[in-house]
């Protein structure tokens, strides 16, 4: 399963790339705004730092405007790596096809159900996103839909990418990978998260504590 970020702060990105398991990054209008710079700055940013896939949503509602502005995204950050963001509503898989079909890549953002998926893939987006802790923060089963988009992409053959988002903790990667999604986009904190345990830091103590007691000249190897 492919790792990626959501987030767009750049000191963040930096430092997990650094660790050599970044595959891309995800961000939102939400995320971009925290950061309180040039958007189309922020993205080039990010571009010139990861290889893989790296989404930026597009904030207009009208088809006309979503296919204008993620065009104008593709033209201004002028990385091979960006992809549009679209929100799953009627007007936006109108979009999804005009973009795709000129060959831009495209991310369907807030799915909350599997048809929504469906149609995404139907429509021609290269990635979808399910909501997983948007949804089990209102009680329902996120991961439920991972499952079942996983077993119509794979029923129909469909080659977009699954990218389980709204990740908040890393049982919800666990869960991800166990039911097949293509990657999980999660924030850093989740990543720090999955690198730590107690056991890891007292073992390593233990380990160290305990070579100290051979003799310095018997260390050698
Ligand atoms: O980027 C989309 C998604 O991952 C947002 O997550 O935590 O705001 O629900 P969250």
């Amino acid at each position: 399963m492919k790792i990626f970020l959501d987030t767009a702060d750049i000191r963040e990105i930096r430092e997990a790339h650094s660790w050599g398991i970044l595959d891309g990054v995800t961000t939102n209008p939400s995320l971009v705004a925290k950061e309180g710079k040039d958007f189309l700055d922020v993205v080039r940013e990010i571009c010139a730092l990861v290889q893989g896939p790296v989404s930026a949503e597009v904030v207009s509602t009208t088809t006309d405007e979503m296919i204008r502005e993620g065009k104008d995204i593709m033209r201004r950050v002028g990385a091979p790596n960006v992809v549009i963001k679209i929100p799953m509503i009627r007007e936006g898989l109108r979009a999804i096809r005009a973009l795709s079909s000129e060959g831009i890549r495209v991310n369907t953002t807030l799915i909350f159900t599997a048809p929504q998926a469906l149609l995404a893939a139907k429509a021609g987006a290269s990635f979808v996103s399910p909501f997983i802790g948007r949804l089990d923060d209102i009680s329902h089963l996120g991961m439920d839909i991972v499952r079942d988009i996983r077993a119509i992409f794979d029923n129909y053959d469909f080659k977009c990418e699954i990218l389980a988002a709204s990740i908040r903790n890393p049982l919800h990667v666990v869960d991800a990978a166990r039911l097949g999604a293509d990657i999980a986009t999660m924030p850093f904190s989740v990543l720090e998260a999955i690198i730590k345990h107690p056991l890891t830091d007292i073992g390593l103590q233990r380990f160290l504590k305990d070579w100290e007691k051979l003799p310095q000249q018997m260390r050698k190897g």
